[in-house]
C-alpha cells in the first residue's frame, strides 16, 4: 500500500488523479454525508481453532465479520444474502434505527428471519452517534460466529474530543466452541439444564498462547503462533482501541501489562476521559480506550488478557485469552533473542467492588457540544426484577435443571415467550391478537425481599407481554437483580434507545432514598448496563422512536431462558414521528 502510493507521487499522473479525488470529494464536504453500501453474504468456512475445525457460518467468509466503516450522518445499506440452512437475521447492536425499526433485526420482534437463498436489505441511517457499535446475528446463538465491528467516525473535519490517534485498531472479543453451539443451546433447552460452556474466548477470532490444543483429552502441543492477534505498536504514539464484546455469554476484564488505557466513549457515546489499568466490558458493550505506548521502544513483550468477571452460581469458562503488544521496530541484532514476556493482573473472577468503581467512574462529557439530554422529569416509572427461576419439567420427561426442574429466566417473573411471526409487523397492522399482549407489568406480581432469601416457589410465568407507551415519554426504569437461584449481575441491553445510568446501588431499590442520590448532570449515556450483582440499576430514557424495541440480558443463555421483554412506542402526531411502512423485501414467517 505504502509503496504503490509512493509510486504514484513519482508519476505525473498523480497530478491528474489529485484534482479528480478533490473534485470527487467536493460535493462530500458540501452535504457532509453519504450511503455506505455493503454485501453480506452469509455461507460457511471452515476455520480451524484449538486443533478443531469446524464450518460455522460466516460473512462474506470472514471470521470475526467484515467491518462497517461510516461517518456520523451516513447512510447504511447492508444486503444480506443467506446461503446457509439455519435462519438469520441480523442486528446492528447500539444504532438508534430512528424510525427504522424494520431495520432492527431481533428475530420474531422486528423481523422473521432471512431464510436459504433470501436476501433483506437493512437500511439506516447514523444520527448523533460517534465511536464503536457492532453487528451481531439476532437469532438463537448464532451471533457465536456472526459478528463485526460498526466504526463509527465523527462528521468531515469535526475532532475527537481527545488527542488524535496515529492508529485505531479494533479488539473484539468471541467465544470459541470445539462443538456446535447451536446443538449446546438446544440440547440445554430440552433437557432445561445448562448449557455447556466454551472451549476458549478469542480476541479479533484467536484465542491466544495460553491455551493448548488438545484432542481426546491428550494435550498434543501448545497453540500455532498463527493463534496468537498481535497488536504491533510504534513507541511514543497514541493508539485508538476499539474494544468490543461479543462474547455470548461472559462479561470480561481485560487489562495490557505495564500500560494504563484511558476510556473515552462507550456505546458510541464520548465519556469523560478517565484511567484505569482494568476495563470492564460486558457483552453487548463497546469501549474505546487510547493507548500511549512508552517513549522509546521497551526489549520486551506485554500480554494483553482478557477473562471472565463472574458471579453467578453456574459453571463458566474460566480460561484467559491473550494477545502481544510488540513494539516495532524490533531492532534485527535482537532478532533471535528472547525479551521478556510482562503480564498484566486482572481482578478476582468475582470482584464485584471493582465493578461497581469501574461503572461510577464512567460520566457523560456533558459539554456545550455534546450535552447530557438526561430527562428530568419522569412521565411513567418502572421496577422490573431480572433474574432466574423455573419452569415444571414436562409429564414423562426428567429435566436437569434446578431440583429437576427446567432453567428459566424472567423480568417481573414472565419468560418471554417467542412468537412465531414479527411483533413490528402485527403491531404496524393493528393485529396484536393472538401475538403478543398488553399488559407487561409495571412492577414484580409479587414483591418479596429481591436480594435477601429467596422464596420456596421459583416458579415463573410464560407469555409475550409488551409495555405500551406514548411517543416521547420520559421513562424511568428500575432493574433489580434478585437471588433466586443465585445473584448474579446482568448486562440489559435495550434496543432503539440509549439511556441515562442516573443510579446504582446494592441490596433492595429503596423509592424513598436512592432516587434522591440520582445523577441528573453527566450521567453515563449508553445501550447496555450491568445490573449489579445482588444490586439495582435506575436508567432513564425519552421514547422518542416509535417501534417495539426489544430488551434482555446479553447473556444469551439467560436471553435463552427468557430474559427479554419488549417496548412498543406508538407513532407521535407528525409526519417524523411515526414508522413508516414495512419495505417490500420483508421476509415473512
Ligand atoms: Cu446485541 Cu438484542 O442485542
Amino acid at each position: 500500500m505504502e509503496v504503490s502510493l509512493l509510486t504514484l507521487i513519482t508519476s505525473s499522473r498523480f497530478q491528474l488523479l489529485l484534482a479528480v479525488c478533490t473534485l470527487l470529494a467536493l460535493p462530500q464536504l458540501i452535504f457532509a454525508s453519504t450511503t455506505r453500501y455493503y454485501n453480506f453474504d452469509i455461507r460457511r468456512q471452515n476455520v480451524t481453532r484449538l486443533c478443531h475445525t469446524r464450518s460455522i457460518p460466516t460473512v462474506n467468509g470472514q471470521f470475526p465479520g467484515p467491518k462497517i466503516v461510516v461517518r456520523e450522518g451516513d447512510r447504511v445499506i447492508v444486503k444480506v444474502t443467506n446461503n446457509i440452512l439455519n435462519n438469520v437475521t441480523l442486528h446492528w447492536h447500539g444504532v438508534r434505527q430512528l424510525q427504522s425499526g424494520w431495520s432492527d433485526g431481533p428475530a420474531y420482534v422486528t423481523q422473521c428471519p432471512i431464510q436459504t437463498g433470501q436476501s433483506y436489505a437493512y437500511n439506516f441511517t447514523i444520527v448523533g452517534q460517534r465511536g464503536t457499535l457492532f453487528w451481531h446475528a439476532h437469532i438463537s446463538w448464532m451471533r457465536y460466529s456472526l459478528y463485526g465491528p460498526i466504526i463509527i467516525l465523527p462528521k468531515i473535519g469535526l475532532p475527537y474530543p481527545f488527542p488524535k490517534p496515529y492508529k485505531e485498531v479494533p479488539i473484539i472479543f468471541g467465544e470459541w466452541f470445539n462443538v456446535d453451539p447451536e446443538a449446546v443451546i438446544a440440547q440445554a433447552l430440552r433437557t432445561g439444564g445448562s448449557p455447556n460452556v466454551s472451549d476458549a474466548y478469542i480476541i479479533n477470532g484467536l484465542p491466544g498462547p495460553l491455551y493448548n490444543c488438545s484432542s481426546n483429552g491428550n494435550i498434543t502441543k501448545q497453540s500455532a503462533p498463527s493463534d496468537t492477534f498481535k497488536l504491533k505498536v510504534k513507541p511514543g504514539k497514541t493508539y485508538l482501541l476499539r474494544m468490543i464484546n461479543a462474547a455470548l455469554n461472559d462479561e470480561l476484564f481485560f487489562s495490557i501489562a505495564n500500560h494504563t488505557l484511558t476510556i473515552v466513549d462507550v456505546d458510541g457515546v464520548y465519556v469523560k476521559p478517565f484511567n484505569s489499568n482494568v476495563i470492564l466490558i460486558t457483552p453487548g458493550q463497546t469501549t474505546n480506550v487510547l493507548l500511549r505506548t512508552k517513549p522509546t521502544a521497551p526489549n520486551a513483550f506485554f500480554l494483553m488478557a482478557a477473562r471472565p468477571y463472574a458471579t453467578g452460581l453456574g459453571t463458566f469458562d474460566n480460561t484467559t485469552t491473550s494477545a502481544i503488544l510488540e513494539y516495532r521496530p524490533k531492532p534485527s541484532k535482537y532478532y533471535n533473542i528472547t525479551f521478556p514476556l510482562f503480564k498484566p493482573t486482572l481482578p478476582v473472577l468475582n470482584d464485584t467492588v471493582f465493578a461497581a468503581n469501574f461503572s461510577s467512574n464512567l460520566r457523560s462529557l456533558a459539554n456545550r457540544q455534546y450535552p447530557a439530554n438526561v430527562p428530568q422529569n419522569v412521565d411513567k416509572r418502572f421496577f422490573f426484577t431480572v433474574g432466574l427461576g423455573t419452569s415444571p419439567c414436562p409429564h414423562n420427561r426428567t429435566c436437569q435443571g434446578p431440583n429437576g426442574t427446567k432453567f428459566a429466566a424472567t423480568v417481573n417473573n414472565i419468560s418471554w415467550a417467542l412468537p412465531d411471526t414479527a411483533i413490528l409487523q402485527a403491531h404496524f397492522y393493528g393485529r396484536s391478537n393472538g401475538i403478543y399482549a398488553t399488559d407487561f407489568p409495571v412492577q414484580p406480581p409479587f414483591p418479596f425481599n429481591y436480594t435477601g432469601t429467596p422464596p420456596n416457589n421459583t416458579l415463573v410465568s410464560n407469555g409475550t407481554k409488551v409495555v405500551v407507551v406514548p411517543f416521547n415519554t420520559s421513562v424511568e426504569l428500575v432493574m433489580q437483580d434478585t437471588s433466586v437461584l443465585g445473584a448474579e449481575s446482568h448486562p440489559l441491553h435495550l434496543h432503539g434507545f440509549n439511556f441515562f445510568v442516573v443510579g446504582q446501588g446494592f441490596g433492595n431499590y429503596d423509592t424513598v432514598n436512592d432516587p434522591a442520590r440520582f445523577n441528573l448532570v453527566d450521567p453515563v449515556e449508553r445501550n447496555t448496563v450491568g445490573v449489579p450483582d445482588g444490586g439495582w440499576v435506575a436508567i432513564r430514557f425519552f421514547a422518542d422512536n416509535p417501534g417495539v424495541w426489544l430488551m434482555h440480558c446479553h447473556l444469551d443463555v439467560h436471553t435463552s431462558w427468557g430474559l427479554r421483554m419488549a417496548w412498543v412506542v406508538n407513532d407521535g402526531p407528525l409526519p417524523n414521528q411515526k414508522l413508516p411502512p414495512p419495505p417490500s423485501d420483508l421476509p415473512e414467517c
